[in-house]
């Protein structure tokens, strides 16, 4: 059964694929995750060590995936599958599956809460409860029962329906022109970010680092985990991505341009949402609600900000449904090859599937307040541990070393358009030995087994 049936779509052009990769990297990661994570680990000593990661870590391994996908041209199972048959690789394909379950469930959940504040600025913007704040409303708002399922349903019909109507039609278009968009906004955000009271304190907060925050091993963890969640690796999203490329398009430079591109994302959104956190008083460490807490202070406060918050929350949604896209991708191309489904079906049925996953999530911040799963965290954060902490690492970990020991060199080089360069030698290193013994001594290091050795 190694025959495709019919022709394996393929992006119009290196730019569609370059934009479809960065649709899938560019979303809530960046600005909602990155914020609250950063806000919690402590700033400055965080970014750092996330931009190591992405630089020493991310980009090989993001280099690895597409040159998996491109050369197996198939979905994330049938990638390791078809490449080495027989061989328990696969099992990196099936964690990628997974991932794409749980994190779509509750990516949909907080894509929802974007998705509500945009109809908000439509009729005048969010509108406090007399005698509260942003805060209250935010409370309010997404601790309800059903009222943020419904959102969460809507963001969820629109990301089915762009997938199923199918890869070309559906993810390139769109992504050309709301991508770049959002970057002029963010950085219009940021500018106005550095003119208010608290930009001083923004400013050593991310860029001066408390160095003894580095004894703290969760860092390293949180880093890492931030690092694969915002470029979208470790669970074969970019794979399934790269099966959609031609062979003749160059890959490395692509990969260099997306991450370049993600981080930058990530520091800009950080320069918008940090001096606003310091001027109104915010907590910075006050958790997943952080951009949507902060950023309505800023629009009732700036000149037009009802016209800043609706593109701001439209174009927000836009990213997070490219990146949705990708995620329900992951999962519909297994579920079409492996059950014979087509497109259309497969979307459908899964993304109805992890439209009920998600639900949970969503009601673990009202009604099932007090439940809590993973060490503590309610069920979001419970969810978003199991996908970002271990399954997105483990999933990284083993494309490294699929292809750094499980492919011949020369085939590896020769697929990825390396060749055999210094700078592939390098790559092919850093996937044998660097990134796989980076990963393990993060692991290592925050479930305090380090300690035990030394
Ligand atoms: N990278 C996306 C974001 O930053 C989320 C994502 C994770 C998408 C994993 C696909 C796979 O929002």
């Amino acid at each position: 059964m190694s025959t495709q049936p019919t022709a394996r779509e393929q992006w119009n052009s290196r730019l569609g694929f370059m934009l479809a990769a960065l649709g899938s990297a560019v979303g809530l990661g960046n600005i909602w995750r990155f914020s609250y994570v950063a806000g919690e680990s402590g700033g400055a000593a965080f970014l750092l060590i996330y931009l190591l990661c992405i630089a020493a870590i991310g980009i090989p391994i993001l280099m690895a995936e597409f040159t998996i996908g491109r050369r197996a041209q198939q979905d994330v199972v049938g990638s390791f599958q078809s490449i080495a048959p027989g061989k328990p690789w696969v099992i990196g394909g099936f964690l990628g599956v997974a991932s794409a379950f749980i994190i779509l469930s509750f990516y949909g959940v907080v894509a929802g809460w974007s998705l509500y504040y945009f109809t908000q600025y439509l009729t005048g913007g969010p509108q406090p409860p007399a005698g509260g704040d942003y805060g209250d409303f935010f409370g309010q708002f997404h601790t309800a029962t059903w009222f943020p399922l419904l959102w969460q349903f809507l963001f969820m019909f629109m990301v089915v329906a762009i997938v199923f109507v199918g890869v070309k039609k559906g993810i390139e278009k769109s992504n050309k022109i709301l991508m770049p968009l959002l970057a002029i906004l963010v950085l219009i955000l940021a500018g106005y970010g550095m003119t208010l009271g608290g930009a001083g304190e923004a400013l050593s907060f991310l860029f001066a680092p408390d160095w003894s925050a580095l004894a703290d091993p969760g860092i390293y963890l949180a880093a890492l985990s931030q690092a694969f969640f915002s470029l979208s690796l470790g669970m074969g999203a970019l794979i399934t991505y790269g099966s959609y490329l031609s062979k003749k398009e160059k890959l490395p430079g692509a990969a260099v341009g997306v991450a370049s591109m993600d981080s930058l994302f990530a520091i800009v959104a950080g320069l918008m949402i940090f001096p606003a956190v310091f001027t109104f008083g915010i907590a910075p460490d006050s958790g997943p609600g952080l951009v949507f807490v902060t950023l309505p202070q800023v629009f009732s406060d700036l000149n037009m900000g009802l016209i800043y918050g609706l593109l701001f929350f439209f174009l927000l949604t836009a990213a997070a449904v490219s990146s949705g896209v990708s995620l329900l991708e992951v999962a519909v191309a297994y579920f079409m090859r492996q059950m014979n489904w087509t497109r259309q079906k497969a979307s459908v049925i899964i993304g109805t599937i992890i439209f009920f996953i998600g639900i949970p999530s969503s009601l673990g911040f009202g009604a099932w307040s007090g439940v809590t799963l993973i060490g503590g965290r309610d069920i979001q954060d419970s969810m978003d541990f199991l996908a970002s902490y271990i399954f997105l690492p483990i999933g990284g970990l083993i494309i490294a070393l699929f292809i750094g020991w499980g492919w011949k060199k020369s085939d590896a080089l020769e697929a990825s358009n390396f060749g055999d360069s210094l700078i592939g030698n390098i790559w092919i290193w850093i996937l044998r030995i660097f990134a796989p013994a980076a990963i393990i001594l993060v692991f290592l290091g925050s479930t305090g087994l380090l300690d035990l050795l030394f």
